[in-house]
């Protein structure tokens, strides 16, 4: 048994607790850093795979303060890091650090750490090995809060927001798992019909489907960073991928429905959808949201606007906001409407209620997800 930290956005923390939760993890706790779990590396594997909403898995090794580099160095020594990789492997350290007085540079500080691991295997092995930033086989997290460092292995290689099937780009995408974090406080199980009326390059819509039709989303990953690390079990993890491919759904009762005016951003989306094989299951189209009709009866609705971050552009969409109000109150009677709104004064000139907000963080826009009950 070993403890584990899923790291999230600013924001998703409360929903990756739940989701944990469901996952059937146990001894979920939630931390201003993320939410920690305790279990095998059977658990570590699945939570890599079925997470929707962690970005990272770690497994943290030490915590302790530090104040000069000699103790950095010294505090590292007392883990054995040798026991990740072989000697002719290769290592990365990613440091973050903050407010921590003579440690302001994290250059440095990844610098110290990877010098005192190097030492460890130049002493045990009289090899070292080498950096490698892109691809290193092990990968160590360096996190300071104020001369607290703790230093973490991390087991997720690529961020996990990187599901697979983005294979084409928009300017103004959402990341994969802040899609999914909205999805879930929007109370989304997969149950009904999803309208995005400004889908862009699709992604509430396809992450929509995954949840929909029970698809964990790194099933599309290459790798993982655990399938570099020693002790990797290889049986356990394609029972792990078994498992997970056993509950699929293949069909659904419904459909979701992606449009937006921009003839490109929809080309990309459809891309993506069949990168993510959900194609079959939502539908494209180009239409204005000003003056779009619901497809169904009754469903869910999530929308990703433009916030217009360039001087000037606010209020050129603030009529926007103003027609996507209309079109909420006119054509989307009876539906739980969701707007990710990264402007208050943007979604004020909607003038509606909204009913609950919910923070979140957009990379690093501080946005609000805002809850309209449209009768
Ligand atoms: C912030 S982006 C959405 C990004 C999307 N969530 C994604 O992950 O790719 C806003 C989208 O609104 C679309 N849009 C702007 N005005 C529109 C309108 N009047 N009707 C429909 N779509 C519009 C843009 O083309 C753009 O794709």
């Amino acid at each position: 048994m070993a403890r584990f930290l899923a790291m999230t956005s600013r924001g998703l923390i409360d929903v990756l607790d739940e989701e944990l939760r469901e996952l059937g993890l146990q001894k979920v706790l939630k931390h201003p850093s993320g939410v920690y779990f305790e279990g095998s590396w059977a658990d570590c594997y699945r939570a890599n795979l079925r997470s929707r909403i962690a970005t990272r898995i770690i497994l943290p090794v030490l915590d302790f303060p530090a104040y000069k580099p000699e103790e950095l160095y010294a505090n590292v020594l007392k883990h054995d890091f040798t026991k990740y990789i072989p000697a002719t492997g290769k290592i990365s350290v990613d440091a973050h650090v903050r407010d921590s007085g003579a440690f302001r540079d994290q250059r440095f500080v990844a610098m110290k750490v990877k010098d005192a691991v190097v030492d460890q295997f130049r002493e045990k092995f009289d090899v070292r090995p080498d950096v490698d930033t892109e691809k290193p086989d092990l990968k160590i997290v360096v996190r300071a809060v104020k001369n607290q460092f703790s230093i973490a292995i991390d087991t997720s290689g690529d961020s996990l927001f990187k599901r697979g099937y983005r294979v084409a780009m928009t300017d103004a995408h959402l990341k994969e798992h802040v899609a999914a974090g909205i999805l879930r406080m929007a109370g989304y199980k997969g149950d009904r019909p999803v309208v995005d009326p400004m889908c862009g390059s699709g992604t509430i819509l396809i992450e929509a489907a995954l949840i929909a039709l029970n698809i964990a989303p790194g099933l599309l990953r290459k790798s993982f960073g655990f399938q570099r690390l020693n002790g990797f079990k290889r049986d356990e993890w394609e029972k792990v991928v078994s498992e997970a491919v056993a509950e699929e759904k293949s069909e659904l009762p419904f459909k979701l429905y992606g449009f937006d005016v921009d003839k490109q951003s929809l080309k990309v989306a459809q891309q993506n959808a069949r990168a993510a094989d959900v194609e079959e299951f939502v539908e494209f189209e180009r239409r204005p949201m000003e003056t779009l009709t619901a497809p169904v009866e009754s469903g869910l609705l999530v929308v990703d606007p433009p916030y217009g971050e360039r001087l000037g552009e606010k209020d050129l969409l603030l009529d926007a906001y103003r027609d996507l109000a209309h079109t909420f109150k006119t054509s989307f009677k009876g539906w739980d409407c969701y707007v990710l709104s990264g402007a208050p004064e943007l979604s004020a000139a909607m003038k509606l209620k909204a009913e609950r907000k919910f923070p979140v963080y957009n990379g690093p826009i501080e946005c609000r997800l805002l809850r309209y009950k449209m009768f």
